[in-house]
């Protein structure tokens, strides 16, 4: 048997740890590599002169926030307002919004990171025009007090830099195939049911019911 030198032993060991650097960052891209989500930027409304200009700014993982979010733009449209609503990696500033409503999905217990680093990021705007929040979950939907707790906490990292005038709840969607494999296997483990909770009848009185506290038209 060859004589193993110190150099090569140091190589097959470098080798062995690369290998496994490797793999493991390979496991991890597979694990969460999220299907195709898509995140459309529409306006709704615009017949009326001087009509309010509202920001419906969303966060989306699986995509069922974001018929929530244009569900709540054309609802205001209804009601006479010019309603942008963008996914929150498009919006570059707030200039011209005379409010703003912020809504995120849920994961493990919080709204998702992008939404809260969006509300820190314009907590000096956020804080002059009037602002609601929405979240879209699927735990603690019943009004017993330890749902409402349970509901209260989803957007607490956000509330710790703007708060809100009027925040909603809405109850979302779970769909295996827009989960990425370790969402999958997490919902999976939750024994998580498939199904579609969104009552499209509430979110579209939610939206109304900002006017005129948060949206005047
Ligand atoms: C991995 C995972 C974790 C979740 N954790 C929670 C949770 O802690 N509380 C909750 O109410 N809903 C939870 N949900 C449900 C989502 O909030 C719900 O499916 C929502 O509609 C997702 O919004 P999105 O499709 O816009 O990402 C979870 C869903 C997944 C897939």
């Amino acid at each position: 048997m060859p004589k193993l030198t110190r150099r090569d032993f140091l190589k097959l060991v470098g080798a062995g740890i690369g290998g496994i650097v490797l793999a493991c960052s390979g496991l991890t891209f597979v694990a969460t590599r999220e299907p195709d989500i898509a995140m459309p930027q529409n306006t709704f409304g615009g017949n009326t002169k001087m009509a309010s200009k509202v920001l419906v700014a969303y966060v989306t993982k699986s995509g069922s926030t974001v018929q929530v979010a244009e569900t709540i733009g054309k609802s205001l449209a209804d009601k006479g307002a010019i309603v942008d609503v963008r996914p929150i990696k498009a919006i570059t500033n707030l200039d011209g919004y005379q409010a703003v409503v912020v809504g995120s999905g849920v994961r493990i217990g919080k709204w998702l990171p992008e939404a809260v680093e969006f509300v820190k990021k314009n907590q000096a705007k956020l804080n002059q025009v009037p602002t609601a929040f929405f979240t879209v979950h699927l735990l603690n939907l019943d009004e017993s007090e330890a749902s409402k707790q349970g509901r209260q906490l989803y957007a607490a990292d956000a509330r710790q830099s703007v708060n809100p005038r009027i925040e909603g709840f809405f109850a979302g969607k779970m769909e295996y195939a827009k989960l990425s494999w370790l969402e999958r296997w997490m919902a999976q483990t939750m024994k998580a049911q498939e199904q579609d909770l969104r009552d499209w009848n509430k979110i579209g009185a939610w939206a109304q019911s900002l006017v005129p506290s948060v949206v005047q038209v």
